[in-house]
């Protein structure tokens, strides 16, 4: 039986990685003899323009009835007046909603071939290898909100059994990792970080009690990921801060563009996606880093089709191009000579099919 995945390539740089990340898919499936049947639906700007809804009915349809959905980047400048619930990035949270995906996972790791792309030093970017489990279907993001002229206001609610669900992911694979924990809040400011950390102390102790925790403070949280990265495993955190921190956690493997992402639920497909955006600024231009995008095909692989050695065949392919020297102008190597994404893309092909 083959395995349906759905890709949205959305907008801005969201097609052209897109396009490498299901190359880099469809070589690995056909080398391991694993059967796909991929299509393609609109979402975010694109599905503005085309269907008047940045998560036209039947775009939510083919991906309810996928195994998995792979997105490339929603938003850009185009639809900044649209009104709000018609954003491209509603179409994205509103996905993510009605598929139920409330575990984000955000895997980052240095390599040392990268490690002049950091702006930090290589000695501290030694053994970084931390997964942030980012709350995804709560908060901020999906609060009561309202605006005025001259005032506005925006609401985060979370509920005990939301906050329960993310740690617990967030735990497991901490146990099947390193055996530590760190949650992150702002507990001294917010009751909902109060309750976010009176639930998490009490799931770790109950259920976890194996596991090394540790609770901090959002912006201290911010301040420890530079300066003692590779102390981190598992971070666990609400949506918004999770979503600052992993920009924030990029820049220890040396680009935005490096960093791939899974969605997932209790049941049902799950969403994997770069975690840059749609880069508006760099759209069309051929510049754009695909690895985040391929690798995000790699977890794909991993975790909705069970195929681990089609993910590692995929991770270790965008390694050898990038330890030969083979990068995107963002992570360029110190002889300055940078490839454009579709270079990449094809150079992570050859080496597939190499291998
Ligand atoms: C991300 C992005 C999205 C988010 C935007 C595009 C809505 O920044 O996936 O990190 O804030 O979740
Ligand atoms: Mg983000």
């Amino acid at each position: 039986m083959s395995s349906k995945i759905v890709f949205l390539p959305g907008d801005g740089v969201g097609p052209s990685v897109t396009a490498q990340a299901r190359a880099a898919i469809e070589t690995v499936a056909d080398i391991h003899g694993i059967a796909l049947q991929c299509s393609e639906a609109r979402m975010g700007g694109a599905a503005i323009d085309a269907d008047g809804s940045p998560l036209p009915e039947s775009t939510l349809a083919a991906c309810r009835d996928s195994d998995a959905v792979f997105l490339g980047a929603v938003g850009g400048p185009k639809w900044a007046n649209v009104p709000v619930e018609l954003r491209p990035e509603q179409g994205l949270l509103g996905l993510r909603k009605a598929l139920g995906l409330f575990a984000n996972l955000r895997p980052v790791i240095t390599l040392p071939a990268l490690s002049s792309a950091s702006p930090l030093k290589a000695e501290r970017l030694a053994n970084v290898d931390i997964m942030v489990v980012r709350e995804l279907t709560g908060g901020i993001y999906f609060g009561k909100r309202a605006r005025t002229d001259t005032s506005a206001f925006d609401t985060c609610e979370y509920t005990a059994e939301e906050i329960e669900r993310v740690c617990r992911a967030a735990a497991d694979l901490a146990k099947k990792r390193r055996g530590k924990i760190t949650s992150v809040d702002k507990a001294n400011v917010l009751d909902t970080s109060r309750l976010w950390r009176d639930v998490a102390t009490q799931i770790f102790a109950d259920e976890y009690p194996e596991l090394e925790v540790e609770h901090l403070l959002v912006d201290a949280a911010a301040m420890h990921l530079l300066s003692r990265p590779a102390d981190f495993d598992v971070i666990v955190t609400e949506n918004m801060f999770g979503d600052i921190l992993t920009d924030e956690a990029s820049m220890l493997a040396g680009s935005l563009g490096l960093l791939p992402s899974a969605s997932i639920g209790s049941e049902g497909p799950s969403l994997y996606e770069p975690i840059h955006g749609s880069a508006p600024d760099i759209a069309g231009l051929d510049v754009a880093n695909p690895c985040g995008a391929i690798l995000s095909g790699a977890m794909l692989l991993r975790h909705a089709l069970h195929h681990a050695g089609a993910a590692a065949a995929i991770e270790s392919a965008v390694t050898s191009c990038l330890e030969r020297g083979i990068r995107t102008r963002d992570v360029v190597g110190a002889d300055g000579k940078s490839v454009g994404t579709e270079a990449f893309g094809a150079a992570v092909i050859a080496e597939l099919k190499s291998a």
